[in-house]
């Protein structure tokens, strides 16, 4: 079995190749980090735009790059939601065209899943049932995928993702876009005492979570201090306790959802899964309570197609090619309980 997948949700072009079992023969992402940097922020209709012009000349160059021809591939995947309608659109049409031209099955692949089959890429030794925190731009879901790889849904923000917290306090710091890594850049050179952020929905019960406030201390603290050349206050200083707060909120309602359905396994997938004291500190999190802990690898962290591949063949697994699955759903989401 060879899937050819494509994922076009946000502002990556991607597109694998992966042969069965989790043979990633390439994986190509194309990003667009460039054309809405001057905005600070993902312009849906630039998206689509890029979407459309680079689309078919990546599939071109995954063929070319594995060696392939049409007729090697066995089945299309393509994430049809959540995402940017318009983007999630170009991906879904031009993918089932091309599944019609070449007489190939197509199917469609909900992104979150797509996230958490991420792990299998690295450790496919790493079987569910597993308790995940998917931590992206849009997404800060806690998850609990049973036996079947089915995912429940547990708890997740109430407005904000961590990705866009990151985001919107690099843009008040005026560190550049994407928000995640120039914060975690800018934190590493910053060594002493934090700011004392509250932790978001520190004792409160359940694994909901909540960046608003977080954002808004930090904005209200900036006014108040200032931004200083160096050391306390300065734009270091201010990164690394912004970034120590989320990560101790993330973790907590990590630790909250492993307690809830009673799992010893926990897992991190997701673009702000990339950010490194968050991946120590969940490490640490794994030794304390003896958890195994499943990490997606950077290479795998923000939008990919070889992690659609996954998810498709955790459909083809659980015997799923739904006809409804057929159109693009911006709102696609996880079963709640
Ligand atoms: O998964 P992803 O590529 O796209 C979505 O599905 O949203 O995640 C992108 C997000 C951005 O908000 C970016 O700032 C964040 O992941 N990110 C990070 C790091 N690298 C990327 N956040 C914190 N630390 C990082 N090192
Ligand atoms: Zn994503």
């Amino acid at each position: 079995m060879r899937i050819l997948a494509i994922e076009t949700s946000c502002d990556e072009t991607a597109v694998a190749v992966l042969t069965a079992p989790l043979q990633v023969e390439v994986s190509l992402v194309s990003s667009q980090v460039h054309l809405h940097k001057p905005f600070g922020g993902v312009v849906p209709e630039v998206a689509s735009r890029a979407h459309q012009e680079w689309l078919p000349l990546l599939v071109q160059q995954a063929l070319k790059e594995s060696d392939l021809q049409p007729d090697d591939i066995d089945l299309i995947a393509t994430t049809r939601g959540p995402g940017l309608v318009g983007a999630l659109l170009v991906g879904v049409s031009f993918s089932r065209a091309l599944a019609l031209a070449w007489g190939k099955p197509w199917v469609g692949i909900n992104h979150l899943e797509g996230h958490l089959a991420s792990l299998d890429l690295c450790d496919p030794s790493f079987d569910p049932p597993y308790v995940a925190l998917l931590v992206s731009g849009g997404h800060t879901e806690y998850v609990r995928v049973d036996e079947n790889r089915e995912s429940i849904y547990l708890g997740g923000t109430l407005d904000d993702a961590a990705g866009e917290a990151f985001d919107k306090v690099a843009q008040l710091l005026d560190l550049g876009y994407p928000g995640g890594p120039s914060v975690q850049k800018a934190a590493e050179e910053y060594e002493g005492d934090l700011y004392p952020f509250p932790i978001p929905m520190k004792g409160k019960p359940g694994c909901d979570i909540s960046f608003s406030g977080l954002k808004t201390a930090v904005a209200v603290a900036l006014e108040r201090e200032g931004i200083a050349d160096e050391g306390i206050y300065s734009k270091p200083y201010w990164a690394a306790s912004f970034q120590k707060t989320v990560v101790e909120a993330l973790l907590l309602k990590l630790e909250t959802a492993a307690d809830m359905v009673g799992e010893k396994r926990i897992a991190l997938v997701g673009g702000v899964a990339a950010n490194r004291p968050l991946r120590e500190a969940a490490q640490k999190l794994a030794d304390r309570h003896g958890f195994q802990l499943g990490v997606v690898p950077l290479k795998y962290c923000g939008d990919n197609a070889a992690m659609i591949a996954a998810a498709a063949l955790w459909q083809i697994q659980k015997g799923e090619v739904d006809p409804e699955s057929l159109d693009a759903d911006p709102n696609l989401f996880f079963q709640t309980a």
